[in-house]
């Protein structure tokens, strides 16, 4: 379908013409190139930065002289959690980058487009120029929970947005604006995905035509919506998801998205249960920690106070014990015969508990020492900076915050050398952290973890 493309295209992302990733942007050239006989200019934008791409999209006209397709593609997804795990600026930068800046692209290249001549088409009118928006079908519904990206669906259900209002203002000008809204397609970032999530692996088997679509797949619907093969289409989107209708498989596997429709039963999915498999499917999520104890009222009471939890059942044997969306996080149970706990023997050396920020983290633990429960480790280990404390039986607890942005950033240092001479971490102390932050002093730099040379596993027995 790309040789019915003819003029000037602007692509961002995908190491394209305009990207922010120096490598991805040489490899692309090279690779179009070798394709077809192109003229191919790179541009170093940051879409997170309007001044970027206002310079960006002139060095394209100066160079070229017009800009007669601009293919939106670039994004950044952000982590998978929910909206209260999602910290203001986190959204913001997603939104930046993903709206604001797609937005920024095509205001700069509808005016461009507005001063060149209109061209005239192998097929339809004369056109101006042709825009084609990446949004999701995550732009229309909503991913499963476990599978949630607030920022990234916003932005996605945004583009879709401003899709159709500017293709409404500007359709007599011969300026023609679609969106295309692809399920999972097979880039090297969603075949990682799938390798290591579960969760991505079955929403591969809720696809209607039970696969992930090929990256030249999408590309051909682009294609055809930059090409004078659509003439007639502005201001629609495009679903590319294997799926008949707008509704990716997923939804009505859903249970969160509708009370009515029955939960996925794996029983229920057209299962080969004998075919070969290299790695046993993982759980979704880890449920909950059940602890043995030969003392259970002060261990309730304790873990009541500790997690701010509630008893969704207690009797005098065992409590289960929950402070979120699981019916239970936490259950004990007092079994007869019970000895003290050994903290020298094998098992469970400690169960972790994680905050959203370092702020919440050390609120808790100043609500904490206010009932008289103190830690007796806070240290920061690199990938979290983490205050740990112990249960009346001995067990140990981490509290934790995360110190980067996603896990790909953890795993980066924790394969450093930094990490390699001191896996175990730095002390802090929570009250200079407390006063610090109240100077203003701003939770990053707090997080950031000082290098003090080797180090060992204390011991806490
Ligand atoms: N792959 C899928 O399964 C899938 C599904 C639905 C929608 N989409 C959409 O399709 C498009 C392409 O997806 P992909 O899988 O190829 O993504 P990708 O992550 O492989 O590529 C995104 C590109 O955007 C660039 N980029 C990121 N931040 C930037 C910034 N601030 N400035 C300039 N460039 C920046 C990156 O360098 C990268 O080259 C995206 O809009 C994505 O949301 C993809």
């Amino acid at each position: 379908m790309c040789h019915l493309l003819e003029g000037v295209a602007l692509v961002t992302g995908g190491g394209s013409v305009l990207d922010i990733n120096v490598v991805g942007l040489r490899e692309t050239k090279d690779l179009v190139e070798r394709i077809r006989r192109v003229d191919v200019l790179q541009l170093h934008v940051d879409l997170a930065e309007e001044n970027s791409i206002i310079s960006g999209v002139q060095r394209a006209v100066d160079h070229f002289g017009s800009i007669d397709i601009l293919i939106n593609n670039a994004a950044i997804a952000g982590a998978i959690r929910p909206s209260t795990d999602v910290a203001t600026g986190d959204f913001g930068k997603i939104i930046d980058v993903n709206l604001i800046g797609l937005w920024v692209c095509q205001r700069e290249a509808i005016k461009q487009m507005l001063k060149q001549d209109p061209i005239k088409q192998r097929i339809g009118p004369a056109s101006r120029g042709v825009i084609v928006n990446l949004s999701s079908t995550y732009g229309l519904v909503s991913p499963p929970g476990g599978l949630s990206t607030p920022a990234y669906v916003t932005s996605k259900h945004g583009i879709l947005g401003i899709t159709k209002t500017d293709a409404t203002s500007f359709a007599k000008d011969g300026v023609r604006i679609n969106a295309v809204c692809p399920g999972f397609v097979n880039t090297p970032a969603i075949k990682e995905a799938a390798r290591a999530s579960p969760l991505v692996q079955d929403e591969e088997k809720k696809v209607p035509m039970g696969r992930f679509g090929e990256p030249e797949e999408l590309a051909e619907v682009i294609c055809f919506l930059a090409s004078p093969m659509s003439s007639y289409m502005t201001g629609t989107s495009v679903v590319v998801g294997g799926s008949s209708s707008e509704e990716p498989g997923n939804r009505q596997q859903n249970p969160a998205s509708s009370n009515t429709e029955k939960p996925n039963h794996p029983g229920q999915r057209n299962t080969d249960w004998d075919a070969p498999a290299a790695k046993v499917l993982s759980p979704s999520k880890l449920a909950h920690v059940v602890l043995r104890t030969n003392q259970l009222g002060p261990m309730v009471e304790f873990y009541k106070s500790f997690l701010g939890a509630k008893a969704m059942y207690e009797n005098d044997m065992l409590a289960f014990l929950t402070y979120d969306e699981e019916h239970h996080r936490i259950a004990l149970v007092q079994i007869p015969g019970t000895k003290d706990k050994d903290p020298q023997s094998c098992g469970l050396e400690h169960t972790a508990f994680t905050y959203n920020s370092l702020t919440d983290l050390l609120l808790a633990y100043r609500q904490r020492k206010q009932k008289g429960i103190l830690p007796f480790w806070p240290i920061n280990h690199g990938p979290t900076t983490s205050i740990y404390y112990k249960d009346p039986d001995g067990n140990m607890i981490e509290t934790q915050v995360d110190n980067f942005e996603d896990a790909d950033e953890a795993t980066l240092f924790m394969m450093s050398p930094s990490f390699a001479e001191n896996p175990i971490g730095v002390d802090f102390d929570p009250e200079d952290f407390i006063k610090r932050l109240s100077a203003g002093e701003s939770e990053a730099e707090l997080q950031r973890r000082q290098e003090i040379g080797p180090r060992g596993i204390p011991s806490f027995a």
